[in-house]
């Protein structure tokens, strides 16, 4: 059964593998395909447990870590958040717990935490997190072109977010 708890110091080692895991890092970060390590995560964490705008959960498959999901960037103000999600463990993808673990993250920014928008940032290649938004309601709000470079290639970007109806 999928469970979706805060995230804790002791998953700090397997945010290390998640994040170095090249199907994963190929997708997520501020730069493709970065390396990470138990040290700077350690770093991350401490940061983490001081920030009041950023809300990190970790994925479960009863007792077993697969992955993490969360909000970042959140704006009482502007009641808007940036979602993040990766599935860590390469043979958890494509069973619908990505969808499972989007949905109660929509359902936690938008009733939980009162939100009106959340955006979403995705290299426009990324078909299968790409199809899970749209599949969710998120629309489309910039197509940038080469906006990353990795693996010697410019990739284009897109801009996404869904809006609650109720606020
Ligand atoms: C993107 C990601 C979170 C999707 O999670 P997942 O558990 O693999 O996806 P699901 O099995 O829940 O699939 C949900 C929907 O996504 C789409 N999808 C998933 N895998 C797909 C694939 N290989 N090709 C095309 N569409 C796909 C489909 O629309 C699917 O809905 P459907 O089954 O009703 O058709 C996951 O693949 C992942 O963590 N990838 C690596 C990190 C990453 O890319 N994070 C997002 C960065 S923006």
């Amino acid at each position: 059964m999928i469970k979706i708890r805060p995230h804790q110091k002791k998953d700090i080692p397997y945010r290390v593998k998640w994040l170095n895991n090249s199907n994963v890092n190929k997708f997520i970060g501020d730069e493709l395909g970065q390396k990470t390590n138990l040290r700077k995560e350690k770093e991350w964490f401490a940061n983490y447990q001081k920030t009041k705008n950023k809300k990190f959960f970790t994925i479960c498959d009863d007792s077993k870590l697969i992955g993490f999901v969360g909000l970042s960037n959140i704006s009482k103000q502007n009641k808007n958040t940036d979602l993040f999600i990766a599935i860590g463990e390469d043979e958890y993808r494509g069973k619908g717990i990505g969808k499972i673990a989007m949905k109660w993250i929509i359902d936690y920014g938008f009733n939980k935490l009162k939100l009106h928008k959340i955006n979403l940032g995705v290299v426009k290649n990324n078909i299968a997190a790409v199809n899970l938004y749209k599949s969710l309601g998120f629309i489309i709000e910039g197509d940038m072109k080469d906006e990353v470079f990795s693996d010697d290639k410019f990739y284009d970007f897109l801009s996404m977010a869904i809006f609650n109806k109720k606020t």
